[in-house]
């Protein structure tokens, strides 16, 4: 199956993203988190029986979404959920804004932990809340958290947290203990965590990904925020799930959805996923093989040929965090030199002022353009 993710699908003039709304519409994009992969074929199948139906009128989505995300954390994390906390949506970042919409009013503060996804700062800021930080502590090429200021914030009396599991852009699965720690906190100082597990699929260790489903009969202040859409490269068709275990929180989320007339995911959105989530077990084991050998390759070759950069560990996620300290250059500077070389990544700056020196490097991708990709990387910096 491993020849499925070097296949090279050419997504140029496509209107994608990734490809034609780079700063150079030539560069080989290693920026956006989507994948250069096709989808798994269990669902391109499902979706061409639904395009050949031919009628696209209202739709609901049925029970089986529901039952599939129910199977699928028990298969994959062994986690129990009940169908009847999951809510249908049109992404992670909605859900997000919807409930800080509920927990908090303009000017109250939402605790980050940076550097991380660059739209929680927006829709924050967007939001007129505030950004507190809790920072994460880096130990060398990989990161943890540091538990004891975030007690202090939450001493402080901040009321949310938002926690991204597996975490953009540092690449780590949190531990279950490292989980547990931090909702036996929010526990104690009664703090709501909003958990977005959208790259839990996305995972090159040996160790099953813990998801947040295991410490709900702990603390049910919590949501789980989801979507098919990292992991089997579905981001254009706008469909996601939230699990809201608490039933107050539920129907205030239903009550907000109502509110705004916000649509429920399409037909093919939900079609997707229920074959995705169906018959994608093996695909996304051998995608994650893929990404795997990418990452090993970047690591040798990068440690080879600029040995002062430090490569993040990866765990999670396609993302990998690049620490260019060394070469004292502001994230603007770095990107500069990457797009000269034809190349486009993420800057270090927009997941938190502290990482100038840093890029988020896309490797879900066929091996060649990878291969390609870096040598570039090292011309921009040799
Ligand atoms: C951690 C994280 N959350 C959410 C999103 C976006 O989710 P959506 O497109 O469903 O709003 C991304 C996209 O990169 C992400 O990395």
């Amino acid at each position: 199956m491993n020849n499925l993710f070097n296949n090279k699908v050419n997504r140029k003039n496509t209107n994608t993203y990734k490809w034609d709304f780079q700063t150079n519409s030539d560069n080989l994009p290693f920026w956006i988190a989507d994948s250069d992969y096709k989808t798994a074929p269990c669902v391109i199948e499902e979706l061409q029986e639904v395009s050949k139906f031919g009628v696209y009128g209202y739709n609901q989505v049925p029970d089986k979404f529901k039952e599939v995300i129910c199977s699928w954390y028990k298969k994959r994390y062994n986690a129990d959920l009940n169908k009847e906390w999951i809510i249908p949506t049109t992404g992670v970042i909605l859900e997000i804004r919807l409930m800080l919409e509920i927990l908090t009013n303009k000017g109250d503060g939402v605790i980050l932990q940076t550097p991380v996804y660059h739209t929680f700062h927006h829709v924050i800021n967007g939001m007129e809340r505030k950004i507190i930080e809790n920072k994460l502590i880096k130990k060398h090429d990989t990161y943890i958290m540091d538990y004891d200021n975030l007690e202090n914030l939450f001493k402080q009396g901040y009321k949310v947290m938002i926690l991204c599991s597996p975490h953009n852009p540092v690449g780590r699965i949190w531990t279950k203990e490292e989980i547990e720690k931090v909702i036996s906190l929010a526990k104690k100082y009664n703090v709501f965590v909003i958990i977005d597990e959208i790259h839990s699929d996305l995972n090159i260790t040996n160790t099953k990904f813990t998801s947040g489903a295991d410490f709900i009969s702990m603390y049910d202040n919590i949501v789980l925020c989801n979507a098919p859409s990292k992991a089997f490269n579905l981001a254009g068709l706008c469909t996601s799930y939230i699990i809201i275990p608490n039933e107050k929180y539920r129907e205030l989320f239903n009550k907000q959805v109502d509110r705004e007339f916000l649509n429920s995911p399409t037909v093919f959105g939900y079609s997707a996923t229920i074959a995705a989530y169906s018959n994608g077990y093996d695909w996304i084991n051998a995608q994650n093989e893929h990404i795997k050998n990418n990452y090993l390759y970047l690591k040798e070759y990068l440690n080879k040929e600029l040995p002062n950069l430090i490569v993040t560990k990866l765990e999670g996620t396609y993302l990998v965090w690049l620490d260019l300290s060394y070469t004292n250059l502001s994230t603007e500077e770095l990107l500069d030199k990457c797009n000269n070389a034809g190349i486009t990544c993420s800057g270090g700056v927009n997941f938190c002022q502290d990482y100038e020196s840093y890029l988020r490097f896309n490797i879900a991708c066929p091996f060649e353009q990878l291969e390609e990709g870096l040598k570039r990387l090292v011309k921009a910096f040799k």
